[in-house]
């Protein structure tokens, strides 16, 4: 029988001592032993189900990592304290000094500047790369260590395709690792188009309600026995009562996503027919070139818009005329947020490099929430008509 998306985020670990409809929250830092020799196992490498000490694993933990695995048709999955932890000890965990990883130049701000600043301190070679040089990277780097991209990309929700980096990457006997934030679980699949490893930033759609911080890495199990390894050094773990929080979220995922997908092709289509708007990026518009690229590698096309205004004043000037979307930075929760990627997401960038990001000062990103559709549009036809 195979098992729908929706039934497996609801139904996890069962509640075996009181039948709970919930698992219960293990708010426990360490597990006892029964006996002394119990450690043999632990030691062999048995680690994941040998509840020990909970920056290792925990059973809390467990359950939410199980359907996350389950919901990117992986082997197993990881989680964080935030998605910039699964991030970089996702890296570091693949990394040694004096390999090469290529990263796409266009990514989430935080994750350039780890790229761009940190990892060179550490005796490795950050290779920026254009979407081009992406599909091609086996010709230039044929040592690459390490392929890190987005899709879609954060803020333009520009698209790469997965199949294009994933044949170049095993050219190059790299290993991918794509951010699916922007799309969440429901919307794509990368492990299923060749990816390596999955990186997700819970904190948004994941968590979907904006009150919990949290990343996760999903992959084979053994990828992912690598990546713990590194976690239980660098400490990025999360604890028992946000994965409890992420838990009762993915329970709704599916609905949520499904929702904001709808409210966010209709709010594209209404900025197209807006004259103070110079372009709109959302890749359910049919004209657009992420269209095609979308279609076949997506189930949805996601609740995030990118709009661009004439300048940064305009920019600023719309946000601040919204009264029921929120100018707040983040995404993938329940209420409608905007932001500036120049003054948020992607600050302490160069112009060469925001150039090379396509980020302009214009740009207004929206994450579409769960409100009445209708209500948002008159919200934003309201902040534009006061510009
Ligand atoms: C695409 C993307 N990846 C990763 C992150 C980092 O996630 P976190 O804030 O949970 O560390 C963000 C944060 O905005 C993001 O937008």
């Amino acid at each position: 029988m195979t098992i729908a998306k929706s039934t497996r985020a609801i139904h996890g670990r069962k509640d075996k001592l009181y039948r709970g409809a919930n698992f219960p929250i293990y708010a426990s830092t360490t597990f006892g032993v029964e006996k002394s020799d119990d450690y043999d196992r632990y030691i062999a490498g048995d680690d994941d189900e040998f509840y020990l000490y909970t920056r290792y694993s925990n059973p809390t933990i467990r359950n939410v990592e199980e359907k996350l695995a389950a919901l990117e048709n992986a082997e197993d999955a990881l989680l964080f304290s935030s998605g910039m932890a699964a991030i970089t000890t996702t890296i570091l965990a693949f990394m040694q000094e004096g390999d090469i990883i290529v990263a796409q130049r266009q990514l989430y701000g935080m994750a350039y500047r780890f790229l761009r600043d940190f990892v060179p301190r550490l005796g490795m070679e950050t290779q920026f790369v254009d979407e081009d040089e992406l599909y091609q990277l086996h010709k230039k780097f044929p040592r690459v260590k390490a392929v890190y991209f987005e899709t879609p990309i954060n803020p333009t929700t520009d698209c790469v395709s997965i199949e294009k980096v994933v044949k170049s990457a095993s050219k190059a006997g790299a290993l991918t690792i794509v951010d699916n934030t922007f799309a969440s679980p429901i919307n794509q699949n990368p492990l299923t188009l060749g990816v390596d490893v999955v990186v997700h930033s819970a904190t948004k759609y994941i968590g979907g309600h904006s009150d919990i911080m949290a990343g996760a890495a999903i992959s084979s199990k053994k990828n992912i026995k690598q990546i713990r390894e590194a976690m239980k050094a660098f400490g990025g773990c999360i604890n028992p009562i946000d994965a409890h929080l992420l838990d009762r979220s993915l329970k709704t995922l599916q609905v949520r996503v499904e929702r904001q997908n709808q409210t966010a092709q209709r709010l594209a289509e209404f900025f197209l027919r807006q004259r103070k708007v110079t372009r709109v990026f959302y890749p359910g518009i049919p004209s657009s070139r992420n269209y095609r690229i979308a279609k076949k590698q997506m189930t949805g096309f996601g609740g995030m818009i990118c709009i661009e205004m004439k300048d940064l004043k305009s920019a600023k000037e719309l946000c601040d005329n919204l009264k029921v979307a929120l100018n707040a930075t983040s995404l993938g929760g329940v209420e409608t947020l905007v932001s500036i990627p120049v003054l948020t997401s992607h600050i302490k960038m160069s112009e060469d490099e925001l150039k090379s990001a396509n980020v302009t000062g214009g740009m207004v990103r929206i994450s579409v929430g769960l409100e009445d559709p209708d209500d948002l549009i008159t919200d934003f036809r309201d902040a534009l008509e006061g510009i």
